[in-house]
């Protein structure tokens, strides 16, 4: 079974609502393509005018974070029911930023990851080691940890329907790329850790991004490999560029 590429933009804080529909229109003919599933991850406030400015096309507006309770005196959060009366599909959780500077954990992620699914939002769920881990060798333990996490209590049927992006932080906004090896390897082992959790079934159908430096240059060679199904994109989801990368082929 061929799974469907998944192509990502995530714009992090970029983009105000005027110009968040300004990308929208300019972005829409560029990025036309049935073969792949297209989602622009916006900042929050730019959700509703991006939910409006999408309607007709092929592209699917998703969040950049969510909260993990229903409602309540959560001052400055988002719940996911906010988001799916919005329009919103899909939501980033655990990017490496949110836990950098916003001190997520592979627990929090978890309870997001489970919240998403009640709510029928589609989580992009992200992982990916620091340099150091790369140097040290235990990149792959690591990942296979936060995976094992983000998916405690997480039936088979939802995540077949889950999104895993792969992002080494060391490739993210530095421009420089992992190599198409180096991000099958662990992509391949993403895979692998969701086939000892759930089964063969479940892997086949999860997808699996590559994230961190995908340009309209390397696209093609990354999403070329068996375990890579697309990408979440930073910088270059908001240029022209993002309709390049997209129609890769
Ligand atoms: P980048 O960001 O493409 O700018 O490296 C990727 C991401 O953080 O999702």
């Amino acid at each position: 079974m061929a799974r469907k590429k998944i192509i990502a933009g995530n714009w992090k804080m970029n983009k105000t609502p005027t110009e968040a529909v300004a990308l929208i229109e300019e972005l829409k003919p560029l990025v036309a393509n049935d073969e792949a599933d297209v989602v622009f991850c916006v900042p929050a406030i730019d959700i509703i005018p991006a939910v409006e400015a999408v309607k007709g096309s092929n592209i699917r507006i998703g969040a950049e974070n969510m909260y993990f309770e229903e409602s309540g005196a959560y001052t400055g959060e988002i719940a996911p029911a906010m988001l799916c009366d919005a329009g919103v599909e899909y939501v980033v959780l655990g990017h490496s930023e949110r836990r950098e500077y916003f001190a997520e954990t592979d627990e929090t992620v978890n309870k997001k990851v489970k919240k998403a699914f009640e709510h029928g939002l589609t989580p992009i769920i992200c992982c990916g080691e620091s340099l150091t881990q790369r140097k040290q060798g235990i990149y792959i333990e690591w990942i296979r940890m936060q995976i094992k996490i983000a998916f405690q209590d997480v039936t088979a049927e939802q995540a077949k329907k889950a999104v895993i992006a792969y992002e080494p932080i060391w490739a993210i906004g530095t421009g420089e790329t992992a190599t198409a090896e180096q991000a099958q390897e662990v992509c391949a082992a993403i895979r692998g850790c969701i086939r000892e959790i759930y089964d063969e079934d479940t892997a086949e159908a999860i997808r699996i991004q590559y994230g961190g430096s995908v340009n309209a240059g390397n696209a093609a060679e990354l999403f070329s490999k068996p375990d890579i199904d697309g990408g979440l994109v930073g910088g270059a989801s908001l240029k022209a560029d993002f309709g390049k990368i997209v129609n890769y082929k």
